[in-house]
């Protein structure tokens, strides 16, 4: 075989898909299993948001339409970003996209060259790391410790900035750890990237999935007018993860760079998928706000439960869907954790190694799955816990 560019040589994807086909083959086998592998809530999309995607493909808008979105979607998302987060950007300010792990590489690719430095924490995303790697970017992972409830200390983000740096990638609510940075943290942060004018990208797909303290976004203080870039999508607070749409929000001059990017790998977003989202952003929206508090007594109900096996234990995640298990008493680690949870129980979960090095002996649980389902699970964890012993 001849051999193909060093840029994909080493390229991982997001492992979790991986993990998804062997519990689907699984399934084909006659196996019973309990998703709890992928971030993909089981709601399904809003039905006002189904029919008028159906209406829009019917009205033939089903064609080409202006790369960086459609004006009626732009207006709506910046009405929505001053109702949340207190300021409305202009048009030039938001790019529509496919989704926000596109938003995340159009923009790196847009702010940084080859070894440029991008600071992000460890464990993260898993494309925050493909992506970084593929552009030929340097990764600098700041650890985040179970001691410090998985957040980001702004005094270890000091210490790593350097002359190469180009941006702070963050992001709150955390996955795969359910973290949230509080308002003082996030201005503490804020400072710093205006300190050594960088680039502050903030990773807010799980903003509205907020259960203890109010939300707050460092877009609040520039406006995105001049270094925080907020990367947003439809996916998880909309339950939209297969329409592939969301809206990034930064500084005109690299929104212009990034809707170039966009132009020429993707021409445009689909535009009866833009009047979809349109429609979900315009629309009441109770039948999201049920789905977040559903979400939250889901949280307390797995909390309480992956507590009380022996052998685990997590501390309580303030926002996004994810328990993040310390397995270490297992004497496992948690691939293999992972793996035999799968084989033996039937409970499809990520190894928190997926996520860094720092996940290493943790398994990242969803809980975007119904009661039931949590329940049977953590029955079905309890058992393998006990074939342990
Ligand atoms: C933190 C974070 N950012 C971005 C994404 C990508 O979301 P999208 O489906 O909109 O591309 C995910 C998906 O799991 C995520 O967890």
């Amino acid at each position: 075989m001849r051999k193909l560019s060093r840029s994909t040589e080493n390229l991982a994807g997001q492992k979790m898909f991986q993990i998804l086909t062997r519990a689907k083959e699984l399934e084909n086998q006659g196996k019973s299993i309990i998703h709890l592998e992928i971030g993909d809530p089981d709601f399904e999309s809003p039905p006002n948001v189904v029919e008028k995607c159906i209406q829009e493909l019917r009205d033939g808008n089903t064609h080409y339409v202006s790369a960086s979105g459609s004006e009626e979607f732009k207006a709506a998302a910046a009405e929505r970003t001053f109702l949340s987060r207190g300021f409305k950007p202009s048009f030039e300010q938001i790019l529509v996209t496919q989704g926000a792990n596109i938003q995340i590489f159009y923009c790196l690719a847009t702010i940084a060259d080859p070894g440029d430095e991008i600071i992000t924490v460890d464990p993260c995303f898993v494309s925050y790391r493909s992506i970084i790697d593929f552009l030929g970017l340097k990764g600098i992972y700041i650890p985040l410790q179970e001691s410090n409830h998985f957040k980001l200390d702004p005094n270890e983000l000091e210490k790593v900035i350097s002359s190469k740096t180009k941006a702070i990638l963050i992001n709150s609510p955390h996955n795969p750890t359910g973290s949230v940075l509080g308002e003082a943290e996030m201005k503490q942060i804020y400072a710093l990237a205006e300190k050594y004018d960088l680039f502050l990208l903030s990773d807010e797909v799980y903003g509205r999935m907020i259960f203890e303290e109010n939300f707050f976004s460092p877009s609040s203080i520039d406006h995105c007018k001049d270094r925080t870039v907020i990367i947003h999508s439809f996916s998880k607070s909309y339950a939209m993860t297969g329409w592939r749409i969301g809206a990034v929000t930064g500084p005109e001059k690299l929104i212009k760079k990034m809707t170039l990017v966009l132009e020429t790998l993707n021409s445009c977003v689909p535009p009866f998928i833009q009047s979809a989202a349109t429609e979900a952003i315009i629309s009441d929206q109770i039948y999201i706000k049920n789905m977040i508090s559903e979400f939250k007594e889901r949280r307390d109900l797995i909390y309480k439960c992956i507590n009380s096996i022996d052998f685990l234990s997590c501390i309580k995640p303030e926002g996004a869907f994810y328990l993040f298990v310390n397995i270490k008493e297992t004497g496992l680690n948690d691939v293999t954790f992972s793996q035999r949870l799968l084989d033996e129980h039937g409970v499809a979960t990520c190894p928190g190694s997926y996520f860094g090095k720092s996940g290493e002996g943790y398994v990242r649980l969803c809980f975007a799955n119904s009661k039931k389902n949590i329940l049977s699970a953590s029955v079905r964890i309890e058992n393998f816990i006990k074939d342990l012993k």
